[in-house]
Order: structure tokens, then sequence, then C-alpha cells
């Protein structure tokens, strides 16, 4: 595996990690309060990344778009800026990155949307 598919799916195992650790930090700490960041970084990053690495996967002639491209780009922009910003809400810090990164993160499941559509001609 290499290209789009592999990208997303090392970058979802990357953020699994970081909210696993997240996680057992919790546990370990009994401090649950970052739960809504851990809760989103596995879910808009671990599952909904690798997703779409096999997505992309399955269905070669879609990776190979230039749309398929810019959808990871904004999805993986879209992770960054959610799970932090979560975190910076929830402490009562700013909700400005959480709205900047749900945006994102929604732009990026409208490209993903119009991918699937798109590459049912091609696929
Ligand atoms: C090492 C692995 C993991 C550990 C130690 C861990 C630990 C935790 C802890 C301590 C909480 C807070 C629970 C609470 O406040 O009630 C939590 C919440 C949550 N976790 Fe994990 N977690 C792990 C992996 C995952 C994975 C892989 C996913 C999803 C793919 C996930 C999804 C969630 C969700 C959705 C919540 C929020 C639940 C709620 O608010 O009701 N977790 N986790
Ligand atoms: C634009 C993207 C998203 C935004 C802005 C968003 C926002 C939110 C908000 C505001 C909450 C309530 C948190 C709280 O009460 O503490 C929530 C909870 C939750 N969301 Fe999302 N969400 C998004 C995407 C997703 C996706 C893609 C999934 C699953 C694949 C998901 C799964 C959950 C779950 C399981 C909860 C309950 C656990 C928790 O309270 O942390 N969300 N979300």
């Amino acid at each position: 595996m290499r290209g789009l598919p592999f990208f997303c799916l090392a970058s979802a195992s990357l953020y699994a990690l970081v909210a696993m650790s997240l996680g057992i930090y919790m546990g370990a700490s009994h401090d649950h309060v970052l739960a809504p960041a851990h809760a989103h970084l596995n879910l808009v990053g671990w599952v909904s990344v690798a997703l779409y690495g096999l997505y992309y996967h399955a269905v070669p002639t879609a990776a190979e778009t230039r749309l398929a491209k810019i959808h990871v780009a904004v999805a993986s922009l879209g992770v960054v800026l959610l799970a932090p910003g979560i975190a910076l809400a929830v402490l009562g810090i700013t909700e400005g990155l959480a709205s900047i990164g749900s945006l994102v993160t929604i732009l990026s499941m409208l490209l993903f949307t119009t991918v699937i559509f798109t590459g049912r001609k091609t696929a």
C-alpha cells in the first residue's frame, strides 16, 4: 500500500496513538475533562481518516484524482485543528479553534461526498 491510502492509514494510526495515550492518561489521573477531545481525535482522526484510506485503497481511480488529494489535505487540517480546538474549548480558553476546525472538517466531508459521487462514473 502506498500513495493516498498509505498516507491516510499512517496518519490515522498516529492520531490513534495520541488519542489512546490521552485516554490512558485520563483513566490513570481520573480526570476526564478532555474526554471530548479524546473522543473526536479517535473518531474524526483515527476512524474517519482510516475509512478514507480504505475507500481510496478500494477505489484507486478515485485516489488518483486531484479532488481526492485536496479532500485528504483538508480532512487532515480539520483533525489537527478540531481535536486541540475541542481541548481548548473544554478548558475554557477559546472556542475559536474548535469553530474553525469544525468548519474545515465538514468541508472535508463535503469534498469526500463529491469524490464518492463523481467517482461512481470511473469506479
Ligand atoms: C487505549 C485506549 C483507550 C483508553 C484508555 C480510553 C479511555 C477513555 C476514557 C478514560 C474516557 C472518559 C470516559 C468518561 O468520562 O466517561 C473515554 C471516553 C471516550 N472514548 Fe476512549 N479510550 C480509548 C480508546 C478509544 C477509542 C479507540 C475510541 C473510538 C474509536 C474511543 C472513544 C471514546 C469516546 C467516544 C468517548 C466519550 C464517551 C462519552 O463521553 O460518553 N476511545 N475514553
Ligand atoms: C464537524 C465535526 C464535529 C463536530 C463539530 C462535533 C461536535 C460535537 C459536540 C459539540 C459534542 C458534544 C460534546 C459534549 O457534550 O461534551 C459532540 C459529541 C460527540 N460526537 Fe461529535 N462532532 C463532530 C464530528 C463527529 C464525528 C465524525 C463523530 C463520529 C464518527 C462524532 C462523535 C461524537 C460522539 C460519540 C460524541 C459523544 C461523546 C462526547 O461527548 O465526547 N462527532 N460532538
